[in-house]
């Protein structure tokens, strides 16, 4: 049997060389928090840090990523939503179908890693999944929050919830 580390512990799985590390989370390992979009490093939507890194999960096979590594999933961010991009991602209904949820809060959360305050230019360059329902305005926004400690007003967006109410 094969190991990872995932989420902090180690996590045995068999599976032929090639497969594609996504395929083991999820199939094997049950962490079906992460998505299978295009298979091709394309939309994001696969997205996991591996030692930090923001990686598309649905072409690094799984053989190819050490034991001694150390995967994160959406699952493993935070123990319970706790994690700042989740909880600026709640306050601001980020999400729509929310299919592409998990990666983009994972770019997220390796950006804000390295760089508490992006600038547009960064969060450009970081945040290439894509959203089939167009999130993109509040993805920034929510960016925004966490790099403004918390305060909807760094979002420089405001937003009408489904109950009306405005942020
Ligand atoms: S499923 Fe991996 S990038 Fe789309
Ligand atoms: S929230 Fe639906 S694809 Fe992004």
């Amino acid at each position: 049997m094969a190991k990872l580390n995932v989420n902090g512990k180690v996590r045995e799985y068999k599976a032929d060389p090639g497969t594609p590390l996504l395929w083991v989370l999820r199939e094997q390992l049950g962490l079906t928090g992460t998505k299978y979009g295009c298979g091709v490093a394309l939309c994001g939507a696969c997205t996991v840090h591996i030692n930090g890194v923001p990686t598309r999960s649905c072409v690094v096979p799984a053989a190819s990523v050490k034991a001694s590594a150390k995967v994160v999933t959406i699952e493993g961010l935070s123990p319970n939503g706790s994690h700042p991009v989740q909880k600026a991602w709640d306050k601001l209904d980020v999400p729509q179908c929310g299919f592409c949820q998990s990666g983009m809060i994972m770019a997220a959360a390796a950006l804000l890693k390295a760089k508490p305050n992006p600038t547009d230019a960064d969060i450009n360059e970081a945040m290439t999944n894509i959203c089939r329902c167009g999130t993109y305005n509040r993805v920034r926004a929510a960016i925004k929050v966490v790099a403004g400690g918390g305060d909807t007003k760094s979002a420089g967006l405001s937003i009408q919830h489904a109950d009306g109410s405005l942020t």
